[in-house]
């Protein structure tokens, strides 16, 4: 008895200390982490347009339901003369001028996340699919509209077959971005698109996915290299497209400067977070939206994309027999640029009512 309780009383001050002495240093790592969040890893906010010492409101805007603001550019007839209506999602790193769809055919709506519009940090595949539902009926684009999304724009394009089906007159997917993170694409397909990615790019992914509070550090940071696409960094792109972009030239270069104005964490970062997060639905598991053939959905892609892995569309291709998938050989990310292309991407869009 007595060897017992001398046992527990010299048991007692020593599973103290080995109790204190971790959370003592817990609470110091978390304040020295705190620290490094607020002064390193927090992105500052994103500058809103038209608030004093921030950029000017230079595009008309329509208030949201939450009262956000989103910009858009119109292009084309005035939409009472014009019979096609197309909503126009534009990718990453672009702006309502970077409307390449905008051809004699049909005006097109560009629509706007960046910019110029208000940051939504709570930003997801539907909520982009209310907000375009919402700039349809502001402007009045009447019950069925198109739309046209390209590269990062994919993800509101995607929801719209998903959330607002019957609001659809065609959907057109252009070089639409895979999110390798998507349930239905088996862990071997995936991989493999994955691994075609710059190593840096995978990282940059991996970040998004997995550490979403990291990765305004992870790509402004020069220790080593972030993000291809958050770092305009063009090397790793196919030769197609770096033609395309030496075509160009400086063609973009007036509004290049707009495209970032709210700070890259709003405007780069923030697609990237929700592209390759979870997404609450899984476009391999759509059901065509148009059974009575009504309008007809379209998915364009270059096989020597870089950016995006042909291998990955191919797939989603196989697994939606209904979606029209138009393989453009010999051409990168970029290839919409290309002359000629828009015209017969925004006339296959349109074919249906057409004839
Ligand atoms: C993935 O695995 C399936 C089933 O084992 C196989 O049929 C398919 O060819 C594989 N695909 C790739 C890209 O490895």
């Amino acid at each position: 008895m007595a060897n017992g309780s001398a046992r527990k009383s010299s048991l007692k001050p020593s599973s103290r200390k080995s109790f204190l002495l971790p959370s003592s240093v817990i609470i110091i790592v978390g304040i020295i982490l705190a620290l490094t969040y607020q002064s390193i890893l927090k992105p500052p906010p994103p500058k809103l347009c038209g608030s004093p010492g921030n950029p000017p409101i230079t595009a008309p805007r329509i208030k949201l339901r939450d009262g956000r603001h989103l910009a858009y550019k119109e292009h084309g007839l005035p939409r009472e003369k014009a019979n096609h209506k197309i909503v126009f999602i534009h990718g990453s790193d672009s702006c309502r001028h970077d409307a390449v769809f905008a051809t004699l055919l049909s005006p097109v709506r560009s629509y706007k996340f960046l910019e110029l519009s208000d940051p939504d940090p709570n930003r997801t595949p539907k909520s982009m699919v209310l907000d375009i539902e919402e700039l349809a009926d502001q402007l009045s684009l009447g019950s069925r509209f198109y739309v046209i999304g390209k590269s990062m724009g994919g993800q509101a394009a995607w929801g719209c077959l998903k959330y607002i089906p019957h609001r659809l007159a065609g959907v057109t997917l252009v070089a639409p971005v895979v999110n390798y993170y998507w349930r239905n694409l088996p862990l071997n397909v995936s991989t493999q698109g994955f691994k075609l990615q710059q190593k840096r790019d995978q990282w940059a992914v991996r970040v998004a996915h997995y550490a979403p509070w990291l990765i305004y550090w992870w790509n402004t940071q020069n220790w080593f290299p972030g993000s291809s696409v958050a770092n305009r960094d063009g090397g790793i792109l196919s030769q197609p497209d770096k033609d395309i972009i030496l075509n160009m030239g400086s063609s973009r270069k007036p509004h290049l400067a707009e495209v970032r104005q709210q700070g890259i964490h709003e405007s780069i970062n923030r697609d990237m977070i929700v592209g390759f997060g979870n997404w609450e639905f899984d476009p391999i598991d759509l059901e065509n939206p148009f059974l009575n053939k009504e309008g007809s959905v379209h998915l364009w892609q270059g096989d020597e994309d870089m950016l995006v892995p042909v291998t990955l569309q191919r797939y989603i291709a196989h697994k939606l027999p209904w979606l029209h998938y138009h393989e453009v050989p010999g051409s990168g990310h970029f290839f919409p640029f290309a002359k000629g292309v828009v015209d017969e991407i925004v006339k296959t869009a349109l074919m249906q009512s057409i004839n």
